[in-house]
């Protein structure tokens, strides 16, 4: 609740028994205020489509109370026969006419050029790996598949340095063009999608997932997706039948290392 905006609208509101208007800018004053409130006097905001059938509402009312009483359409028809007819008005009548159209045309424009909305239905961005997946007719169990070059790291830094080295040649020839130089999902053609692409420098994407997850959304792509966590229109291409299995576990081994984050491990026992 915005009390301030309320308040200011109450007091015009109350205002306007004094001064009177005449009906059509009763109506108009009523329409702006009941704009207001629900506009900027609500927090947090309605959303427009909610807002947008509110208005319709109101406009009803104000015109069932407007052209309840014959004295009142009178009103209305003279308040506008004058603003039309009225020399007086010229001006005035002129600038509507001008500024009508370039209303509506900014409207259009600021709808079709503004940020795309958040779908309305939530999206799991992290779905359950599935137990194990097939890759180029290999069966491989996601639940205890380990990264074969991560205990190089320990026992021989100089060829584990080769397999990180070997993961950067596929990043950049794969997926810079969408991840980005920087990794962090904005890439020159992350632009054209929606959902965007994954930011691995953000904590809550691969520092959250262990490594086998990886291998599932690398191999995978969007179509390995399930279907519970429709809709995705994601553009991650399933990389099984351009990579080989080493070259997917060695770009994982570099994105980790690029990002300077670490790949969950399991808790389980040994
Ligand atoms: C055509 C664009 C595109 C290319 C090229 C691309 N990706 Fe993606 N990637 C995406 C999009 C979009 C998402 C986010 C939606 C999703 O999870 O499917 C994504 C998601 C991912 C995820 C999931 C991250 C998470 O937090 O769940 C991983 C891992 C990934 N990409 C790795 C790669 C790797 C490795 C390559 C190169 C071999 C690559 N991507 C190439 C578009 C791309």
């Amino acid at each position: 609740m915005n009390i301030l905006v309320i308040l200011a609208v109450v007091v015009v509101m109350f205002g306007l028994r004094f001064l009177k208007p005449n009906a059509l800018a009763w109506a108009a004053i009523w329409w702006i205020g009941v704009y207001l409130v629900f506009r900027y006097g609500v927090d947090p905001p309605m959303p427009t489509s909610i807002l947008g059938m509110f208005m319709f509402i109101i406009s009803l009312v104000l015109v069932a109370y407007v052209t309840a009483a014959n004295d009142r359409i009178r009103e209305v028809a003279d308040t506008l026969i004058a603003f039309f007819v009225n020399p007086e008005y010229k001006v005035a009548l002129g600038l509507t006419l001008v500024l009508l159209p370039l209303l509506v045309a900014f409207q259009v424009y600021s709808g079709m050029s503004g940020q795309p909305q958040a779908p309305l239905l939530a999206r799991t961005i992290h779905p359950p790996p599935p137990g194990s997946i097939s890759y180029q007719g290999k069966q491989i169990d996601l639940l205890t598949v380990h990264n074969p070059f991560r205990g190089l790291e320990q026992s021989d830094p100089t060829v584990f340095e080769a397999h990180v080295a070997g993961g950067r040649a596929v990043y950049y020839q794969n997926c810079v063009y969408c991840h980005g130089d920087n990794m962090e999902g904005d890439g020159f053609f992350a632009h054209g999608f929606n959902p965007i692409p994954a930011n691995f420098q953000d904590p809550t994407t691969i520092a959250m997932l262990q490594e086998s997850y990886l291998f599932w959304r690398i191999a995978k792509g969007a179509p390995g997706l399930p279907s519970e966590s429709t809709p995705w229109l994601s553009a991650m291409p399933a990389w099984e039948t351009f990579l080989s299995e080493e070259e997917i576990w060695e770009v994982i081994l570099f994105i980790y290392d690029y990002t300077e984050q670490r790949p969950r491990v399991s808790e389980e026992v040994h």
